[in-house]
């Protein structure tokens, strides 16, 4: 019988039969922080991720129906999975090809991309858009992806962007798709921060606007356990990722996955057919008002993702991380903070109560003279492949030695974990220079 919690509503019923459990999880059942009883394994009936064709295919089709998919599959292992097995999915275009793999990317990708990137050996061509206020963007046009595109001996498999980006910078996901559907490229996004674009008016999530395959974390903006998310494929994307999909999953994910955070992934179905959507999109029109109030008081807002709040700190005056401990001791804590930015990401489960108090710690803030605040164009050489710098003989050195050094594997934490470098680059000067902007002390460097 179809429901719209299949997951949930089995594991609940496994959960009140109190069997006798003789299979793992080896806490049995037994409640001890509470969610145990529903945390169960591979029984008989519960389906299983990678071969899905039970309950979990069930709620996997209900997922896809909500976000309009050609197919979408479920990660408990965050988008970060979900990376790794788009771009070992565009690699095997290369395959069919007989060629090695080729992607272009622009410089603001997750870390993940770039560690998978070098274990898939692919070789990467990246993109700039214009002059960087920080790291986290790359503000890549249409015309800009054609331009590059046009000038390419080689044209990459695929053309991996992010958006929207951690500062809620949201690319032209359909004006870049179209470009690289006419190179016969296939458009990868990165689609972390998004899941609940789909949800609102101005349809801008990026199965909506043409890309092949995304990524959604659903546990960032929606009700979601921590690791859910989602693989996305486009209706009209190539058939082959389709049917590669869940392999190509298996390929990166541990082989007992989290059946609480796949609960989750079908409790937040079972919420959006009941109508969790109008919610999403009240606190849309709410922080639209907060964000218009902020505005007039003086602030300097950036982005366009309607539920991130993203402050330009310096621009009032205020150190980012200043801004964010303020923040804090007035009990209200920020999603990411560096020199410039301090970021607040709001959904659906914030409260009236939660952003009065942002609006309230905000306006206490007295206005001051703005700090002066750098732009970015590190534009490395590169010295060998990822992958060689990844394998190759490394060793940490202080930031401040690494001058004219290879860079061995991308040296930064999360948030926002875009690097500076990517591996295989040589340390330059401004790569210096960044490092120490951002805090990051130590590099590891090829010997
Ligand atoms: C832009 C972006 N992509 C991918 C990821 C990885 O997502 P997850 O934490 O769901 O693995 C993150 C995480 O912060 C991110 O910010």
């Amino acid at each position: 019988m179809k429901t719209k919690t299949p997951i949930c509503d089995f594991a609940k019923q496994y959960a009140e039969r109190k069997y006798a459990r003789f299979h793992m999880p080896g806490h049995k059942g037994r409640a001890l922080l509470g969610s145990e009883p529903y945390d169960i394994t591979e029984i008989t009936g519960a389906d299983s991720l990678y071969e899905a064709r039970g309950i979990i295919a069930e709620s996997e089709r209900n997922a896809a129906a909500l976000y309009g998919t050609g197919a979408t599959f479920y990660s408990a292992e965050g988008s970060s999975q979900c990376i790794r097995a788009m771009l070992y999915l565009s690699s095997l275009v290369a395959a069919n090809k007989g060629c090695k793999p080729l992607i272009a990317a622009t410089r603001n990708a997750h870390k993940v991309f770039a560690l998978t990137a070098a274990l898939l050996d692919m070789d990467v061509i990246w993109l700039n858009g214009d002059v960087r206020a920080s790291l986290c963007e790359c503000s890549l046009s249409p015309e800009r992806l054609d331009e590059a595109l046009a000038e390419l001996k080689r044209l990459p498999d695929a053309v991996f962007i992010t958006s929207p980006d951690y500062l809620g910078n949201i690319a032209d996901v359909k004006g870049l798709a179209e470009t690289a559907h006419r190179y016969g490229c296939l458009l990868i996004c990165d689609n972390a921060h998004g899941a609940y674009l789909k949800f609102l008016d101005d349809k801008c999530h990026p199965m909506d606007v043409g890309a092949d395959m995304c990524c959604d974390s659903a546990h960032k903006t929606l009700p979601c356990l921590t690791g859910g998310a989602y693989l996305h494929i486009g209706k009209n994307a190539p058939q082959r990722l389709k049917d590669n999909a869940a392999d190509a999953l298996a390929m990166f994910g541990s082989t007992s996955p989290s059946y609480l955070i796949l609960q989750s992934l079908d409790k937040v179905n079972g919420m959006l057919i009941d109508g969790y959507a109008a919610k999403i999109k009240q606190t849309a029109e709410r922080v639209k008002r907060l964000k218009n109030e902020l505005t007039e008081y003086g602030y300097t807002l950036v982005g366009s993702e309607p539920l991130k709040i993203t402050v330009n700190a310096k621009r009032y005056g205020y150190d980012g991380r200043e801004l964010a401990k303020i923040l804090a001791d007035g009990n209200v804590i920020a999603e990411y903070f560096d020199a410039d930015f301090t970021v607040l990401m709001v959904s659906a489960e914030n409260d009236e109560s939660d952003l009065n108090a942002l609006e309230r710690a905000l306006k206490d803030l007295p206005k001051k003279p703005p700090l002066k605040q750098p732009s970015f164009d590190v534009n490395p050489a590169c010295a060998m492949t990822m992958k060689q710098a990844l394998t190759a003989d490394a060793e940490t050195v202080d930031v401040t030695k690494a001058l004219g050094r290879v860079l061995a594997c991308p040296t930064v934490s999360c948030p926002p974990a875009v690097p500076v470098l990517y591996g295989g680059e040589l340390i330059n000067e401004q790569a210096v220079e960044t490092f120490l902007y951002y805090g990051i002390t130590e590099v590891k460097v090829v010997k």
